[in-house]
C-alpha cells in the first residue's frame, strides 16, 4: 500500500506518538490542573511542555497564548467567531477551506461583511486585488498558508502587512503549512495562526490550537464555549487568565503527549530536511503526471512555490474511477473530489467534478512516488 492522502491527515505516525500516548495514560492519567495530586501535575506538566514546543516552532511570543483545540476547524471557528461581531468586515481569499468558509457565511448570515479576495487559476493570491478588498474599516484578514487542492504557498508576509496598513488582524490558516513549511508567527506577522496536530505536525487526531500573537487584545476575543476550568473555582464567571479563558473542560492530554512526541521528531528530523525530502518528491510527482497524455495538473508546477500536494484530472475519466482504481488494483491511496474546498476549485475551474489529490509525506519514498506514477499510467491508458 502507497499512502499519498497526507493532506487529510498523515500516516504514519512516527512510532514515538503511539509511545508518548500510552505512557500519558499508564503514567500522567490524572486530570491537569484540577487537583494538587502527583497525576494531575505530572499531566498538566506534560500538557505544559508541549505549549512550549508549539511556541518554539511558532516563534510565538508566549505559550500561554497557545491555546489547544480539538483540530484546525476548532481553532478557525474559535478565531472567527471569537472576533467577528454583526457590523464587522473580515476579507478571506479565494481558495479557503470550508473550515474558514463555513463559519463565514454562517457570521455572514448574522450581519457580518465578506469579502472574498480573487487568486488566479494556478491558485496564487494576486496582491493588489487583496489590497483592494481590504479597507481601513476591516477587522479580519483571514487566509491559508498553502491550499489543500493545489499547495500553493500564499505570500503570507505581504498579506499580513496589507491588513495591518489597515488596521486589520492577521488570522493565518496553517492546516497545511505546520510542520511541512518553517513559520515565524513573528517574522511574518501573523496575530492569530490555527493549527492542527494530526496533519504535517504528525500528531494524533483530535489535536489543534490557536496561537494568539502579542497584537491580540485578548478582552476582544469571545471563548467558543465556558465551563470548568480547575482555576478560580470560587466564581461562576468563566475567567479571563490564558489559556484557560479558551480551554473548559478536560483536555485532551492524552492526544496533546502524542503531539509532544511528534513535535520531538520533527525537531530531530529538522524542518528544512523535511521541506527538501517533500519538495523532491512533489517534483517527481508533477514531472511523471506532466508527461501523461490526457493530464491537466492544476496548482503551480513548481515544487518550490508549494507544499506536497499535487492535483489532476483527466480527460476522460472522472476522478473518482481513477481514485477508486488507484485504490483497488494499485494499493494507492489518494483522495478525490472537491476536499472541502468548493471555493478553490472554483477558482482554478475544477468545480464540480473535482481532483484527483496526491499528498506524500515525510515517510513517503521516491520508489513510491515512481511507482504511484506508472500505476496512474496504467491506470489512465486507454
Ligand atoms: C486548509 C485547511 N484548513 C483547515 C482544515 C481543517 O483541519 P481539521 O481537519 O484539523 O479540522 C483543513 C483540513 O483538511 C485544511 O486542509
Amino acid at each position: 500500500m502507497i499512502y499519498l492522502d497526507n493532506a487529510a491527515t498523515s500516516w504514519p505516525k512516527p512510532p514515538e506518538v503511539a509511545q508518548a500516548m500510552t505512557d500519558f495514560l499508564q503514567r500522567a492519567g490524572g486530570n491537569p490542573g484540577r487537583s494538587g495530586h502527583t497525576l494531575s501535575i505530572e499531566a498538566g506538566r506534560t500538557i505544559y511542555a508541549v505549549r512550549e514546543q508549539v511556541a518554539t516552532l511558532f516563534n510565538a511570543a508566549d505559550p500561554m497564548r497557545v491555546l489547544f483545540t480539538l483540530n484546525g476547524t476548532h481553532a478557525l471557528n474559535l478565531a472567527l467567531r471569537g472576533l467577528l461581531r454583526p457590523g464587522d468586515r473580515v476579507v478571506a481569499s479565494a481558495m479557503e477551506h470550508n473550515a474558514v468558509m463555513r463559519p463565514l457565511r454562517q457570521l455572514e448570515r448574522e450581519g457580518v461583511s465578506l469579502e472574498v479576495a480573487p487568486c488566479r487559476r494556478d491558485g496564487t493570491l494576486e496582491l493588489g486585488a487583496l489590497e483592494r478588498a481590504v479597507s481601513p474599516g476591516t477587522r479580519l484578514v483571514v487566509m491559508l498558508h498553502a491550499s489543500n487542492v493545489t499547495g500553493t504557498i500564499m505570500p503570507v508576509a505581504e498579506a499580513a502587512a496589507i491588513a495591518h496598513r489597515a488596521g486589520a488582524l492577521f488570522l493565518l490558516d496553517a492546516a497545511q503549512s505546520a510542520g511541512a513549511l518553517p513559520l515565524d508567527m513573528q517574522a511574518l506577522g501573523v496575530d492569530l495562526l490555527a493549527f492542527t496536530g494530526h496533519k504535517s505536525l504528525l500528531g494524533p487526531p483530535g489535536t489543534g490550537g490557536l496561537v494568539l500573537g502579542a497584537g491580540v487584545d485578548v478582552s476582544e476575543l469571545e471563548p467558543l464555549y465556558r465551563g470548568g476550568t480547575g482555576s478560580r473555582s470560587e466564581s461562576e464567571q468563566q475567567p479571563s487568565d490564558l489559556p484557560d479563558k479558551y480551554e473548559s473542560g478536560t483536555p485532551n492530554g492524552v492526544g496533546i503527549a502524542g503531539l509532544g512526541a511528534a513535535l520531538d521528531w520533527i525537531a530531530r528530523r529538522g524542518l528544512a530536511a523535511i521541506r527538501a525530502h517533500e519538495e523532491a518528491l512533489t517534483e517527481t510527482l508533477i514531472d511523471g503526471l506532466r508527461a501523461l497524455p490526457g493530464v491537466s495538473m492544476h496548482g503551480t508546477g513548481d515544487a518550490r512555490m508549494s507544499t506536497a500536494v499535487v492535483s489532476f484530472a483527466h480527460e476522460s475519466l472522472t476522478v473518482s474511477e481513477i481514485g477508486l482504481r488507484l485504490d483497488e488494483e494499485h494499493g494507492i491511496l489518494t483522495r478525490v473530489g472537491l476536499h472541502c474546498a468548493p471555493a478553490a476549485h472554483r477558482t482554478i475551474g475544477t468545480f464540480p467534478s473535482g481532483t484527483v489529490r496526491l499528498a506524500p509525506g515525510p515517510f513517503t519514498t521516491r520508489d513510491d512516488v515512481e511507482a504511484a506514477v506508472r500505476s496512474i499510467a496504467a491506470v489512465l491508458r486507454p
